[in-house]
Order: structure tokens, then C-alpha cells, then sequence
């Protein structure tokens, strides 16, 4: 079985391009997430793309590849790290690797101070996808979180990079607590990570969307899902990892 996404130009990117575009993502995660948005398109799901955290674009660019004529990719950034170059950089990748200027739109923002008529008005429409990669505290993924979810696409999916990371405990912490103030959402799936750089992420969305997407991808990445599943209390989110295996007892 190969490993892909569905999306022959994301696919394409991912296995040819995605290392010439700095970045910490991992190929196994971005494969997971733009078979999501493809599947999204096959359901008739529309709208954007966001991204808090955008780097250079290595994440960014194979999520944009896999959108719909009319949908735009949105990447907020301070773009000052690690210098003023980084925001023509992702501008050069982005051109370089055949995405559309005009459906491409940067904020050189902290993302926790924008507001969500910022965000509307800047893409005019819901997103269905939101990628979570920016400041790693607390408080700021509890803001980040608060903005995306205002503009998220009610069967929309928000997806947190570097989930229970070793360098960032705090954060899961931070999730659940957001969950409990959010009861319409819930975690869909827990995609691993290839190493220390390259984390985990967890996808969300609302309860009534779970159905869309969790069978789903069991069914599209069986020799990577984990069968015993990600333990949230009341309910299992499914698990994918690049190398599942049990723990051998006898
Ligand atoms: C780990 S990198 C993102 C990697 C990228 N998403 C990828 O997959 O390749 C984190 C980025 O978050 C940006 N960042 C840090 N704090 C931020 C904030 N408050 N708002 C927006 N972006 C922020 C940094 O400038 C940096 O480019």
C-alpha cells in the first residue's frame, strides 16, 4: 500500500518538493491532514484554509495544493523569526511551487491580536481547516484557539500541532480545559509524531462532525492506525502512527 493523500498535486509536492521548504511538520501528518481535506472536498465541504504559525510554508503549501478553485489559504505570522527575510521566503515557495498569488494571503501578526472580523474580512468565509503551529503557551493557544473557532466551518476541522510533546506539557493541559468550555467539540484523532521535531498533532471538531472523518480514516491509513485508540474519558479519538504496535506480553 502506498501513503498518500489522495491529491496528486499535494502528493506530489509532499514526496518531491516538501524538504525544500524549512519547516517542522512531518510528512506522515501533512500525508493525514490533506487526505482530510480532500475528503472534505468530496463531501461538499467549502472554505478556506488558516494557519497560525506558518514558517517558511512547508505545512501550509501541501494544505493550499489540495484546495478547491475559489478557496484561499490564509498564513498568520509574526514573520520576524529567525529574521525579516521569512515572509518573502514563504511568498518565493509559494510561487515557486505553482500555488496562485491571489489565493494566498499573509498577516504578519501575533495571532493573539486579531480579532475574528480581521480573519472574516480577510477571507470571507468559513474555514475548514484550521492549523494551530504558532506560540507554544498556554495562554496563547487558549486565544489562538478562541479566534479560530469563531470562523471554523461547522463540520470544519481544527488540527494543533506539537500535542503532547515533551517541551510543551503544558498544552494538553490547555486543550482539555478548552474543551470543557467548548462541549460541542471534541478530539477526532491523535496523528503521532515521526520524531522530537516533527510532533503530534490533534485534530478536533464539533461532536456531530465525528462520523465525517473517524471511520474514515481508519479506513484510509489501516496499517497506521492504532487499534486501542486515544482515551479522552467519555470517548476514544482514533490513534495513527507511523509504526503501530503492541506492547508484546508473552
Ligand atoms: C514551529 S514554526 C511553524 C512551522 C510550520 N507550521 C510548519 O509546519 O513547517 C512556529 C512559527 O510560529 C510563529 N509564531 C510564534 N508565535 C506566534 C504568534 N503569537 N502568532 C503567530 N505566529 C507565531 C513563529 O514565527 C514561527 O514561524
Amino acid at each position: 500500500m502506498t501513503f498518500r493523500s489522495g491529491n496528486p498535486a499535494v502528493d506530489r509536492y509532499i514526496a518531491e518538493d516538501y524538504e525544500s521548504v524549512r519547516g517542522m511538520s512531518s510528512r506522515f501528518a501533512a500525508t493525514i491532514c490533506a487526505h482530510v481535506i480532500h475528503r472534505q472536498s468530496k463531501l461538499g465541504i467549502q472554505g478556506h484554509f488558516a494557519e497560525i504559525g506558518t514558517f517558511e510554508g512547508r505545512f501550509f503549501i501541501a494544505m493550499a495544493l489540495g484546495l478547491s478553485p475559489g478557496e484561499r489559504a490564509l498564513g498568520i505570522d509574526t514573520f520576524d523569526w529567525p529574521d525579516e527575510g521569512l515572509i518573502d521566503r514563504f511568498h518565493g515557495h509559494c510561487a515557486r511551487l505553482g500555488l496562485d498569488r491571489r489565493s494566498i494571503i499573509a498577516i504578519k501578526a501575533a495571532a493573539r491580536d486579531l480579532t475574528h472580523d480581521q480573519v472574516a474580512a480577510s477571507l470571507g468565509g468559513p474555514v475548514r481547516f484550521w492549523h494551530i503551529d504558532g506560540d507554544h503557551t498556554p495562554a496563547s493557544l487558549t486565544a489562538d484557539l478562541d479566534l479560530a473557532v469563531q470562523s471554523l466551518h461547522p463540520r470544519g476541522i481544527l488540527c494543533l500541532d506539537d500535542m503532547l510533546h515533551p517541551g510543551y506539557p503544558l498544552l494538553i493541559a490547555t486543550v482539555r480545559d478548552w474543551l470543557a468550555r467548548n462541549p460541542a467539540m471534541r478530539a477526532l484523532a491523535v496523528i503521532d509524531r515521526e520524531d522530537i521535531v516533527a510532533a503530534a498533532k490533534l485534530m478536533i471538531c464539533r461532536e456531530d462532525a465525528v462520523d465525517l472523518y473517524g471511520q474514515d480514516l481508519v479506513d484510509a491509513f489501516p496499517t497506521h492506525h492504532w487499534p486501542l485508540g486515544s482515551d479522552w474519558g467519555s470517548y476514544y479519538a482514533v490513534v495513527l502512527t507511523p509504526n503501530p504496535r503492541l506492547a508484546v506480553v508473552e
